[in-house]
């Protein structure tokens, strides 16, 4: 997985963008990075654009010590898509990038030309959910990310990956343990401040699939078919004994699911593509 940076927002920001065609643009879940997604990279970058990007207090990306909110995170990957020259792109969210994805279309709905809701759901946290995320928080700054790994793991992974696919294990907590504190942190508060989505699903107008792990119990398929119901149109893909994880346990099927819909929503064509900025002259 390559990477370039930015500076935006007052944050630098990495990312990586491959392929040609339809821009896709994926969101990864909490506490990882976008190295989550580099089956999806490798096998979608032949057809497609794929942009993959380490959300503020993720991966390569900067972790500042302050105040976090969805809506920044929506802020950066808006601010993102201008400087890759992007109009419209077709958004995969996982989780976290789920819930990124809803903050994004309250307000830049016209960028995107559609959505693909990944294990995740549109309710906001309940209060125990909330003390929960408090927990975690200490857990974090008290223990740091290992302990964090500990206790994710078995919720974003099946119990048959953790006992068979040791790879898998071992990719996903690298990633939560190169995570900094103040992202980890910040990251929980954002979510645990985020507004309810229900109200917005049927104000969803763009072509939108969901799709969910059968094992998924930090997002069950109940979620999933709550969202499919309300947004117009949805369709509802569940990916046998995968878990939350689905794009990592089963990326073949994961695959399939976006590639299908993606080629639905057409070729990347000039009016998904603006201009690029001129890049600064060097002095
Ligand atoms: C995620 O995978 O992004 C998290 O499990 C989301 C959450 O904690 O609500």
């Amino acid at each position: 997985m390559n990477s370039q940076y930015t500076h935006l927002n007052g944050i630098a920001i990495a990312y990586s963008d491959q392929g040609t065609g339809l821009p896709i643009v994926f969101l990864h879940a909490f506490p990882l990075n976008r190295t989550m997604w580099v089956q999806q990279e490798g096998a979608l970058s032949s057809h497609f654009r794929v942009i993959t990007v380490d959300l503020r207090g993720h991966g390569e990306s900067d972790a500042p010590l302050w105040r976090y909110t969805l809506n920044q995170s929506a802020d950066d990957v808006h601010s993102l898509l201008d400087h890759l020259g992007i109009r419209q792109a077709l958004f995969v969210g996982l989780s976290m990038g789920g819930y990124i994805l809803f903050a994004f279309y309250r307000k830049y709905a016209a960028r995107v030309k559609g959505l693909i809701l990944a294990d995740t759901r549109a309710q906001a946290d309940t209060e125990e959910g909330k003390q929960g995320r408090f927990q975690m928080a200490q857990t974090a700054y008290t223990k740091g990310p290992s302990a964090i790994a500990d206790l994710m793991i078995p919720k974003l992974l099946s119990p048959a990956t953790i006992q068979a696919r040791p790879e898998i294990v071992q990719h996903v907590r690298t990633m939560i343990e190169r995570n900094q504190i103040s992202g980890i942190a910040g990251d929980l508060m954002a979510m645990a401040e985020r507004p309810d989505s229900i109200p917005l699903l049927n104000q969803i107008t763009c072509p939108t699939r969901i799709i969910v792990g059968e094992l998924d119990q930090a997002t069950p398929p109940s979620d999933a078919k709550l969202m499919a119901e309300k947004i117009p149109g949805a369709s509802l893909a569940i990916i046998p004994a995968a878990a939350h994880l689905s794009n990592l346990e089963h990326p073949e099927t994961f695959n399939q699911i976006v590639s299908a819909f993606a080629s639905e929503l057409g070729t990347g064509d000039r009016t998904d593509t603006m201009p690029r900025p001129a890049p600064p002259c060097n002095l």
